[in-house]
């Protein structure tokens, strides 16, 4: 049973504030409400009194001269929900000009977002900024989904349902409590050699072979291990995200993807294989444009450098390597063959033919089949979560061979 601390801001969402707070109740936690004026205009706080049978935090009526820091204190998680764009902005610049931004300003608990918006508020570059911003300094974002809003518009920024941000806020506070000691002692201080991205393989100066690779599950990766306090080297193919990470080293072929993993090898303990990398290449480069002649043109392909059979059959005994398997089919088999013939600790496969998970999406599901014979299912999460599961597995391999 935890503390639950549920800010409401002025979004036509608010309503469904209330049964989040009842799912809550229901599951057996604590849950106090913290309201800002606006929401007040949508919903009423007695409702939320009767909820939560708790008095609301409001600005008209403050249960303690400072509750803000009472209330603050007091949790074990917060969740705002709906956040409007204007408390996201707040939040993000470190305003406390209501009890609510006051309260947040003094958590010590992890704080999760749940925005809720029109559209264009939501599309509007200051607001996407915002929630960038607020990412980086940690604070868990749960993504909008896509429909039709209160605005009879169809389009990005409805708030996810509250059985969903529940699960989400749940899943926070017990991988926390599972995951903290782990994840503050263990990564301090690791070196972490990450790749991430596609590679692009040329077969004249305009045309290029590649694959649908988004980056999204390296990157994430990269960054939540920057925020557990590991050292971070990232080696990343083109891609399109915009990243916040010191020293992202960007290369274009599978070649010079291999060349620059080699130089960063051997001072990585732990090293992550997320790269989507060709595995033939054109043989011949042509230096100017092929021009379109006969019926049928003959490309001939072969054999990229294979760089996590080069780690695997190269490292020590103090570093642990995990490998990528993506499939659309026998999963398992291809990952557990993958695991014994690269030599790897761990291969985190997921099946890339489901629509909802794998490239170019902001979730996965992944299987982690180990060395040992274990195998560990992490369920349909966001990759920042995934990432989380993968770098603490890795952790805790590499204290075992230390101290082995
Ligand atoms: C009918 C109505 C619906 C609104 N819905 C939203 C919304 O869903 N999301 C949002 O960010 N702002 C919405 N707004 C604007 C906010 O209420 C406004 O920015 C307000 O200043 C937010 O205050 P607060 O963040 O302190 O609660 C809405 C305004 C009105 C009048």
């Amino acid at each position: 049973m935890s503390n639950i601390l549920v800010g409401v801001t002025g979004g036509i969402a608010c309503y469904k504030a209330a049964y989040l707070v009842r799912e809550f109740v229901r599951a057996g936690h604590n849950v106090k409400v913290m309201m800002t004026k606006n929401a007040e205009k949508f919903v009423g706080h007695t409702t939320f009194e009767a909820l939560s049978l708790n008095k609301v935090l409001r600005d008209d009526d403050t249960p303690t001269p400072i509750s803000h820091i009472d209330y603050a204190l007091w949790a074990d998680i917060c969740i705002i929900a709906p956040a409007t764009a204007n408390i996201i902005g707040k939040i993000n610049a470190g305003i406390a000009d209501n009890e609510l931004l006051s309260t947040v300003l003094a958590l010590t608990c992890p704080l999760v977002l749940a925005p809720a918006m029109n559209t264009n508020m939501f599309h509007n570059i200051a607001v996407q900024e915002n929630i960038k911003s607020l990412k980086s300094k940690g604070v868990n974002i749960i993504d909008t989904e896509s429909g039709l809003l209160a605005c009879q518009t169809t389009g990005e920024g409805k708030m996810a349902e509250p059985s969903q941000i529940a699960e989400k806020v749940i899943y926070i506070l017990s991988n926390r409590k599972n995951n903290l000691q782990i994840e503050n002692d263990l990564l301090n201080g690791i070196n972490i050699l990450i790749t991430a991205g596609p590679t692009k393989e040329y077969i004249d100066p305009v045309r290029y072979i590649t694959n649908k690779s988004s980056g999204k599950m390296g990157y994430a990766l990269a960054e939540e291990a920057y925020k557990m306090g590991a050292n971070i080297t990232l080696i990343s193919g083109e891609v399109n995200i915009s990243s916040s990470l010191p020293d992202i080293k960007f290369v274009t072929s599978a070649d010079d993807m291999y060349n620059l993993f080699l130089d960063n090898f051997n001072g990585a303990d732990i090293i992550i294989m997320a790269a989507a990398v060709a595995d033939y290449t054109p043989d011949y480069k042509h230096n100017n444009k092929i021009k379109k002649k006969d019926e049928v043109m003959e490309l001939k392909l072969i054999k990229t450098k294979d760089i996590l059979a080069y780690a695997g059959h190269n490292k020590t005994d103090n570093q642990v390597l995990v490998g990528f398997a993506a499939e659309t089919d026998n999963m398992e088999e291809y990952a557990k063959d993958k695991l014994s013939k690269k030599n790897a600790d761990i291969i985190a496969a997921n099946d890339v033919s489901r629509k909802d998970i794998g490239f170019d999406s902001d979730n996965n599901e992944i299987t982690l089949y180990f060395k040992n014979g274990d195998k560990r299912n992490t369920g349909k999460q966001s990759k920042s979560d995934i990432a989380k599961i993968i770098l603490t597995e890795s952790a805790i391999l590499l204290n075992e061979k230390r101290n082995n």
